[in-house]
Parts: C-alpha cells; sequence; structure tokens
C-alpha cells in the first residue's frame, strides 16, 4: 500500500509503497478514506513536541474509513462497514490503570511505548490496522462527507473534557483556550449539550467576533487584556450567572498565569479539567493556591483523551441533529501531497477548520 512515511524527525514525509499491514485475533483492517492532519503536526515531525515515536513510522492519528478485514473474535463488525479508527489503543491487561498509546502521536510511560512499537503506524496511509475496540461504528455516510466526519476526532477530545467534569444542561462553562481547535470544539458541544451559556477568553476579536456570529447570545465572548485582575473581572462579567467550570485547551506555548487566570473565575463548588499542554515544554507550575481550592471546594483534574462510551453517545448528539458537522470547513489533500497538508494545517489553525488527508 501506499503512505506517508517519517523515516527521522526533521526529515519531510516520504511517499513510499510499504507492505500491507495484515491483522490477527483483535484487530480490524481499515480501509482510510479521510484522515485529519491536526495544525501542530509539523510539531510533532520536527521533533519540536518531543512525543514519543518510534522511527520510521506512518504518522496520523484517527481516521473515517471502512472495514476491510476483522479478526475472528470480532462479532458484529463487518466488511464495509463505516468506523472511525480512535487512535486512543489502551493495553487490555492494564485493569484500573491501563498503559495508552495515541496510535502513530504520542504514548505515555513505558507500557505505552511498548504499545505504540506494536500499533506503530497510523492513518496517513491508504489502510490501518486497529485494535478491533478502537473501529467505532458510525453508521452509513456518503463518502463525499468523510472529511467532515474527521471533526470527530477533534470533538471526542473536547467531549473527553466535558464528560470528565460531568457538565450538565444549564451550567455555565469557561473555555480557556476558546479560539483554538479543541477550545472551539468544546464551545460548540456544550452549547449542544445545553449549556446556559459559554464564556470564551481569547485575544483574537476576529475570532470572537465569529463565535459570537455562529452560536448568538449563549456565546460570551471576552477579550483578554494579560492582566490578570482585569481578566478575571471581565470573564466573570460576561456569565449570566457563577461559572461552574472551566475546561482547558491552552497550548504548550502559553505561560501557566493565564490557565490560572481563567480557572480563579470558578464558583464555590467549581470544576475545572486540565486538557491543553501548558508546562509541557518547561516554564512556570500552574500553582493554584491552596487555601483557594480549599475554602472554594475546588475540583481540579485532568484528561487526556476520553472514554471508549463517548464515541457512541457524540454520534448519538451528531445524529440526533444538535450538533452539525457543517460548521466545519474541510480542505483535503490527496496523500501524495501529505507535506503539503501538514503546512497547510499548521497555517490555517483555528476553529471549524479541519485539514484533512484522502488515501
Ligand atoms: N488532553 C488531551 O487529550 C489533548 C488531546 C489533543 C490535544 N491536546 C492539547 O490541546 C492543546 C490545544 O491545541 P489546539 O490545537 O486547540 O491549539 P490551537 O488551535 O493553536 O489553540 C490555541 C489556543 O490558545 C490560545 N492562546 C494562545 N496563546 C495565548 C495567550 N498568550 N493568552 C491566551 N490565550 C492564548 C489561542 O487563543 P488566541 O490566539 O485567540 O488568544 C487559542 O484559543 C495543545 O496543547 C494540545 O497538545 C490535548
Amino acid at each position: 500500500m501506499k503512505a506517508a512515511v517519517l523515516h527521522d524527525f526533521g526529515k519531510p514525509l516520504s511517499i513510499d509503497h510499504v507492505a500491507d499491514p495484515t491483522i490477527g485475533t483483535g484487530e480490524v483492517l481499515v480501509d482510510v478514506v479521510a484522515t485529519p492532519v491536526l495544525s501542530y503536526t509539523a510539531e510533532v515531525l520536527s521533533g519540536a513536541r518531543q512525543y514519543l515515536l518510534p522511527t520510521p513510522v506512518v504518522p496520523g492519528g484517527g481516521a473515517v474509513g471502512q472495514v476491510l478485514a476483522v479478526g475472528p473474535d470480532a462479532t458484529r463488525l463487518k466488511r464495509g462497514d463505516w468506523v472511525f479508527c480512535d487512535p486512543t489503543v489502551r493495553s487490555r491487561d492494564g485493569g484500573l490503570t491501563p498503559d495508552v498509546a495515541l496510535q502513530a502521536v504520542s504514548a505515555r510511560g513505558e507500557g505505552g511505548q511498548q504499545l505504540q512499537q506494536y500499533f506503530r503506524d497510523g492513518t496517513f496511509a491508504e489502510c490501518v490496522r486497529v485494535p478491533t475496540e478502537n473501529a467505532a461504528p458510525i453508521g452509513a455516510i456518503d463518502p463525499e462527507n468523510a472529511g467532515h466526519w474527521c471533526a470527530l476526532a477533534t470533538l471526542l477530545v473536547a467531549y473527553g473534557g466535558l464528560l470528565a467534569m460531568d457538565f450538565r444542561p444549564g451550567e455555565t462553562l469557561l473555555v480557556s483556550g476558546a479560539t483554538g481547535n479543541f477550545g472551539s470544539a468544546t464551545v460548540a458541544l456544550a452549547l449542544a449539550m445545553g449549556a446556559r451559556c459559554v464564556v470564551a477568553p481569547g485575544r483574537n476579536v476576529g475570532v470572537l467576533d465569529d463565535l459570537r456570529r455562529r452560536f448568538g447570545e449563549r456565546l460570551r465572548p471576552v477579550q483578554l487584556s494579560g492582566e490578570p485582575a482585569v481578566d478575571t473581572l471581565a470573564m466573570q462579567a460576561a456569565a449570566t450567572g457563577p461559572i461552574d467550570a472551566v475546561q482547558d485547551f491552552l497550548p504548550p506555548s502559553v505561560g501557566a498565569a493565564i490557565a490560572r487566570t481563567a480557572i480563579m473565575t470558578l464558583r464555590q463548588g467549581g470544576r475545572a479539567v486540565l486538557m491543553g499542554g501548558v508546562g509541557m515544554l518547561g516554564g512556570e507550575d500552574l500553582a493554584l493556591p491552596y487555601p483557594w481550592i480549599m475554602r472554594n471546594l475546588i475540583t481540579v483534574r485532568g484528561q487526556w483523551m476520553y472514554d471508549t462510551l463517548a464515541i457512541p453517545r457524540l454520534i448519538g448528539l451528531i445524529r440526533g441533529g444538535v450538533l452539525d458537522l457543517d460548521q466545519w470547513t474541510v480542505t483535503a489533500f490527496p496523500l501524495n501531497q501529505a507535506n503539503n497538508a501538514v503546512v497547510h494545517a499548521a497555517g490555517n489553525a483555528g476553529p471549524f477548520k479541519l485539514t484533512v488527508l484522502k488515501p
């Protein structure tokens, strides 16, 4: 099959003919119809993000495609089914603490790296081998819409945070990084799930205006000044009531103080979910004040990706018509233009824009 191969960090992707993947028990082979290219793929491939990936490797996490073959233990999936290939590969022998690898993106710890060695190659290829449970059925779709269905990859991450904080209809959410890719997906989801309102802080007025245009009154934009005391008040004033929860999606380039300022807008009993990259490349620690957490009964938790149950529930929101994938603008590239797709994705980050490869 044809695949885009990263031979070494810092080298361009090479479009090679590689051996077709074969499957065993507990695995599924999927014909990749569309696969998302994240805005920071160039940083992963250059090595700047220091993600743990063995090379050579076929990059690409997540895809929309059709089942080509299933292992002997698959009881429902069959050839031709449309599936989302969930890149979150979990060890099956991990009990309460499974090892996790993001297939062909990154891995956590020694066990995660072991998984990554095995489920090594990703979706920048004509087909991909995934664990059976990672081929999540999405129901019949128009093949022309496969690119739009790649928004699942972003939405699922956002949804993982909202499920982790047990976000409820009628609540007010603040999204730190609301103008970014994952942040804007969180905004769309929280509103679809019945948020009273969503506070969206950001620096880019044009993007904030666009969010307001898309979502109307329930979207509360706040232009950040960079001055913590001013920004805290502005974010609290923008909400129609107390802020129940904060979801943080700030990238590694952002100082911890920005994240802290947003989290400290929470009401008594509020919950914060940390999902961004703050501190991953060093810098100041988040350092939330102990007395503030204690006296205000605050819950702070981290979230990496999502539970498998998030997938059918998210499909339900889409199929039920409350979440519209047409909000995303898709730019598609053929596989042999994978390097152009990576450059395009970097230059077109932000809300409701998807760069995809169509192998
Ligand atoms: N936990 C997980 O499972 C998971 C999964 C995937 C990705 N992630 C992480 O999610 C993070 C976000 O990714 P993304 O693709 O959404 O990034 P992105 O599209 O580049 O968005 C970045 C956001 O950060 C804001 N920002 C940047 N500098 C800022 C500053 N100085 N002050 C305030 N806001 C600032 C931007 O807003 P303005 O420019 O408008 O100010 C924008 O809203 C990454 O670190 C990624 O690694 C986590």
